[in-house]
């Protein structure tokens, strides 16, 4: 082989050996650089706002939102049992519901390097009358829409937007079930026991939503 095609291949070769480590370092450097950038800009965040107030926040939420999907489904039990099909139902579904919403607070604390804290905020009340179920669901609502409106406004004053709107979403989910909880018990005060009566013997039970 001449001398100058073996210089042309020594040379060929030095620049692929040389350019395969630069390209992969290149493209190393470039996701670590974008990991980098992503870390750095969550750390501003974190940075800005005191996390653990937040995550604290979140945390009361989940308790809260635990002790709904236990109460109401135990409630969806007892109805079913009783056979109030499209009452059973509806507890079915907006316990489906709360538990969406520990899902959807869980991802917020998780996002702000939290953990989260799946204890129950209390023990299930044994009510087992429907009247007292709709009344004490309600009740429960509207505890939630004020925990809720009060959490929205103190993140607010700790510069957590996402956290805020969270909890606004929230509020507007608890409203709705409170007037669907608000509006049985209307129905059962203007129709006395027939309107019961009448859910015993409406046997389909309301299909439960998908949840998010
Ligand atoms: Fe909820
Ligand atoms: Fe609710």
């Amino acid at each position: 082989m001449a001398d100058s095609t073996m210089n042309l291949m020594l040379s060929n070769q030095g620049r692929n050996a040389s350019n395969i480590p630069h390209n992969r370092n290149r493209k190393h450097s470039l996701e670590k650089g974008r990991h980098q950038g992503i870390s750095s800009f969550s750390q501003s965040i974190l940075n800005i706002m005191n996390s653990k107030k937040s995550i604290d926040l979140l945390n009361k939420a989940v308790a809260d939102e635990l002790q709904a999907v236990h109460q109401y489904m135990y409630w969806h039990f007892h109805l079913d049992d009783q056979g109030f099909a499209p009452l059973a139902g509806m507890f079915k579904r907006i316990a489906i519901m709360e538990m969406g919403h520990v899902e959807r607070l869980a991802d917020r604390i998780l996002f702000l390097k939290g953990d989260v804290v799946m204890e129950v905020a209390g023990p299930v009340e044994k009510i087992t009358e429907a009247q007292k179920i709709l009344s004490k669901a309600a009740e429960m609502e509207q505890a939630g829409v004020t925990s809720y409106n009060q959490f929205a406004l103190q993140c607010s004053q700790n510069a957590d937007a996402v956290s805020k709107q969270l909890f606004e979403a929230l509020v507007n989910d608890e409203e709705s079930h409170f007037d669907e909880f608000d509006k049985q018990l209307e129905n059962i005060k203007r129709f006395g026991p027939n309107y019961l009566a009448l859910q015993s013997f409406n046997k389909a039970p309301e299909q439960p939503a998908e949840a998010d």
